[in-house]
């Protein structure tokens, strides 16, 4: 048979390799030695340490790059900073003249960097080429953009300081811009941390900015392992960081930051479900999965690593899968006509086959194709397993690599709650040809994408990122600028460097919220047993209680506290709630939380406008309690604003609209502003009924069930609200009251799983270990230090309207959930 009449006998491909000069001729000019990017120039390497960069498809070394110690963090951290004054203080028009730059300088070289990320990460030419550099240059032109618009659309923000970003191996130039975009388009310096199997992109990238005119110190890149990482984190000059990779290490920076006033956005794990309906389009699936599961060689934060079939087309998925992988082609990722590259390392590869064998000895079964991987380099095979028990460690566990485990579900019910059955909460992926299902099963999913009968789609428009295990945080969009934004000092309010300062803490953590420990306002009460000290100065005797699911309900302990005035006299009891009270209230919140969070914007402004008329028909009682507390004319401003405030949020409970995001697919995505769930409110002590209904009343408008722990000090005026409860339309459950010691509450809130997020405005030290705490399970945490009695240190004005309420408390008690729905008949 001629040549020909062979190819079309057997329609395999021929190799079609891409050219590594280009990239290697880019390293050989560096000696292929390289220092780290600081302040506008290369670091020698003389003396320094090195360590080994490796091409996964040959196992070869590429090149040696230098091992960041903390001097050189702490030099370039000293470059960011000195380059901030002048970079922030651009205008963003000139701002966005850099971003533009970039983004051509990216496109000018695509190629080269398309290459250089093939060497060094052994992902496929085809992915680098079509997807990763593509997008790389379309998040500096979206962020080019934000620049251009910085002063008409964040008004009222400062750029957020010296940043610190540290990146994964497995996306590492396209999770560089992810990061450096939107901190250099609000005017944020950087310092950031390639990961060590994979620094060349990011290096190379930094000396291309430098040639683009890029001031020097703007952009650092310090390489080194995880104590390069953590040395960054650690480090006191820098004001925010930004991370992604492992849920381990993400839960290693939480509480490293706890306290230090950093700001933290972390983009972690995941096990994201892949839901396939019996009537999808079932070819169309099979290649969703290979995209989902075998796109990078499955290590991928987002990737579609659980698929979840209805139980009647499984076998046929099943079958048509393994027909489908028998075909892919694993090889080397500079060859254009391979589906999947090399695994980025050894100890990568090691995981992956002993999670596998785990697979395998806990009685699932397991699939390869019949053909054998390059016996050079670092590949594993695409696999699936079936026969998968919901609860086994691969149905768990993230294994990054490219294995799909696959369960079978009978009702969308079951695809729901087998969807959300793991600690993370990153994507989804739902497949149907039924829009009215997928739409109803979209919002249903805890997760920050959901794809419709689409996978792994990207782009700078869209915010992306997680809830739960999966990190806080988004990147992209309007709500990833807001990641690199803070409030300005002027809007703040208090002296430079009092509200922000950095604290270092004592270093203890285990005596915070440990029962009666010293705290804000534990001098100003007492504790008696339940009706043994009667009030003076009251003309009748009350015996106010708990708040729980819409009942008044009597404190566990039995015990209740006194209450001091402003005069330091007794002035009533109330009780002193403890840890099963603050079960049975998050209990009663849980089981309230679906209801409320479907009920209507327009049901919940009618429930607050309500409130706000009832508040305002009970003004004096009100006044008096406050008067009592805080004096006469405090009291009626707090009582007025208090009506104000409701009202406000009343208005925006039908107006805090998500968007329809322009991406560049025959499509729509929908940003969906969702509440966060669960959320833990701890009010300041100050105004003890504006500060309470300043953080109840955002929450609730937005479809969050809550509880609150009331100012310790002053907690009467919260009780008042009891009455307006038990006549209003607001739920049982929906919101929640309980008195006692802020930190004890505070701690065993914190520690609930069920807590989705936590509000904590009181001491210094609260703030850090309500932080540290959270990382048990990546709460949502917003703290501020709120507590000192002359206001020293107290972080807003809860009277100023600029300070306390708005959009920013909005955000906070929002999740923005993108749904992709792309179309074509
Ligand atoms: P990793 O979380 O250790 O590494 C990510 C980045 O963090 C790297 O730049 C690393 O140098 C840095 N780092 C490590 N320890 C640090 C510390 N203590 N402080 C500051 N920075 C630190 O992830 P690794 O070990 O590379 O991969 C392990 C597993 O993590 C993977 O198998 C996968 O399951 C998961 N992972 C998830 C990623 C994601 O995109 N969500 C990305 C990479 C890994």
């Amino acid at each position: 048979m001629s040549k020909v009449a062979e190819l079309f006998e057997t329609m395999s491909f021929g190799p079609a390799p891409e050219s590594a000069t280009a990239a290697l001729e880019w390293i050989e000019q560096h000696g292929g030695v390289f220092g780290h990017w600081i302040d506008g120039g290369w670091s020698s390497t003389r003396g320094a340490e090195l360590f080994d960069v490796a091409n996964p498809a040959t196992a070869g070394r590429l090149a040696s790059v230098a091992q960041g110690s903390s001097a050189d963090v702490d030099r370039a951290v000293d470059a960011a900073r000195a380059a901030l004054p002048s970079w922030s203080a651009l205008s963003g028009h000139d701002r966005a003249r850099h971003l533009y730059a970039l983004a051509r300088t990216v496109q000018r070289n695509a190629r080269l960097l398309a290459v250089l990320e093939t060497l060094d990460n052994g992902k496929s030419i085809r992915e680098t080429r079509d997807l990763d550099i593509p997008l790389v240059a379309r998040h500096f032109y979206h962020h080019a953009g934000w620049a251009q618009l910085a002063e008409s659309e964040f008004g009222g923000f400062e750029p957020a300081g010296v940043v610190g970003q540290i990146i994964p191996w497995n996306f590492p130039l396209l999770m560089l811009s992810w990061k450096v975009a939107p901190a250099l388009a609000a005017g944020c310096t950087v310092v950031l941390k390639p990961a060590e199997y994979t620094p060349l992109t990011a290096l190379c990238f930094a000396e291309l900015a430098h040639e683009a005119g890029l001031p020097p110190g703007v952009l650092n890149i310090v390489a080194g392992d995880g104590s390069t990482g953590s040395a960054l984190v650690r480090h006191p000059d820098v004001n925010k960081i930004a991370f992604t990779g492992s849920t381990e290490v993400g839960r290693e920076i939480r509480r490293a930051t706890a306290g230090s006033g950093k700001a933290l956005s972390l983009e972690l794990g995941g096990k994201s479900p892949f839901i396939v309906f019996e009537d999808a389009d079932l070819d169309g699936v099979v290649e969703g999965v290979v995209d989902a599961i075998w796109f990078n060689q499955g290590q991928v934060c987002c990737a579609g690593s659980r698929l979840l079939v209805q139980e009647g087309i499984a076998g046929r998925v099943h079958e048509k899968l393994r027909a489908r992988m028998e075909r892919l082609r694993v090889g080397s990722p500079l060859d254009k006509a391979v589906d999947m590259g090399a695994i980025v390392a050894p100890v990568q590869l090691e995981r992956i086959r002993r999670l596998v064998q785990q697979g395998v000895d806990e009685g699932a079964a397991m699939w390869q194709p019949s053909w054998a991987c390059p016996a050079e380099g670092w590949f594993h095979p695409p696999t699936l397993f079936t026969e998968v028990a919901p609860s086994s460690t691969i149905a768990q566990e993230e294994i990054f690599g490219p294995v799909l485990v696959s369960m079978t579900f009978r009702t969308p019910d079951e695809a729901v709650a087998l969807a959300n059955n793991t600690p993370y909460g990153l994507a989804a992926s739902v497949w149907s040809e039924n829009i009215n299902l997928a739409l109803d099963v979209a919002p249903r999913l805890k997760a920050g994408v959901v794809w419709v009968n689409c996978t792994n789609m990207f782009d700078a428009a869209a915010g992306f990122g997680g809830y739960r295990e999966s990190g806080f945080g988004r990147e992209g969009g309007r709500e990833g600028m807001f990641e690199y934004l803070k409030r300005k000092r002027a809007v703040l309010g208090g002296e430079p460097g009092e509200a922000d300062s950095v604290m270092t803490g004592s270093g203890e953590f285990g005596t915070f919220g440990s029962s009666h420990g010293a705290t804000s306002g534990a001098a100003a009460v007492s504790r008696a047993r339940e009706g043994s000290s009667p009030r003076s100065g009251l003309d009748i005797d009350r015996t106010p209680k708990l708040f729980i699911g819409g009942r008044q309900v009597r404190p566990d302990s039995g015990y209740s506290r006194t209450v001091l005035n402003a005069a330091g006299e007794p002035e009533a009891q109330v009780p002193e709630g403890n840890r099963k009270d603050i079960r049975n209230a998050v209990a009663a919140a849980r089981a309230a939380a679906s209801g409320w969070a479907r009920s209507t914007g327009h049901l919940r402004a009618q429930i607050l406008y309500y409130l706000a008329e009832n508040l305002a028909a009970r003004a004096d009682v009100l006044a008096g309690t406050l008067t009592a507390m805080v004096g006469e004319e405090a009291a009626s401003r707090e009582v007025q604003h208090s009506v104000r405030r409701l009202f406000t949020y009343a208005a925006w409970a039908d107006k805090w609209d998500g968007a329809v995001h322009s991406v560049p697919v025959r499509g729509v995505t929908l940003a969906m502003n969702e509440p966060v769930g669960l959320l833990a409110l701890v009010a300041p002590t100050r105004h003890p009924l504006l500060g309470a209904i300043s953080l109840v009343a955002p929450a609730l408008a937005l479809g969050n069930t809550t509880v609150l722990v009331p100012s310790e000090r002053y907690p009467l005026a919260a009780l008042e609200l009891y009455p307006l409860l038990e006549t209003s339309d607001v739920p049982g459950g929906v919101l929640n009251i309980v008195t006692g010691e802020r930190d004890a509450l505070a701690k065993v809130l914190v520690d609930h799983d069920e807590v989705e997020g936590i509000w904590y405005f009181g001491s210094r030290e609260g703030v850090r270990e309500v932080e540290h705490a959270s990382a048990a399970n990546m709460k949502r945490t917003w703290c501020e230090a709120d507590d000192e009695p002359d206001g020293r240190h107290a972080s807003r004005d809860w009277l100023n309207v600029a300070q306390g309420e708005g959009r920013e408390f909005l955000r906070h008690a929002t999740e923005v959930k993108n749904i992709w729905i792309p179309y074509g008949a």
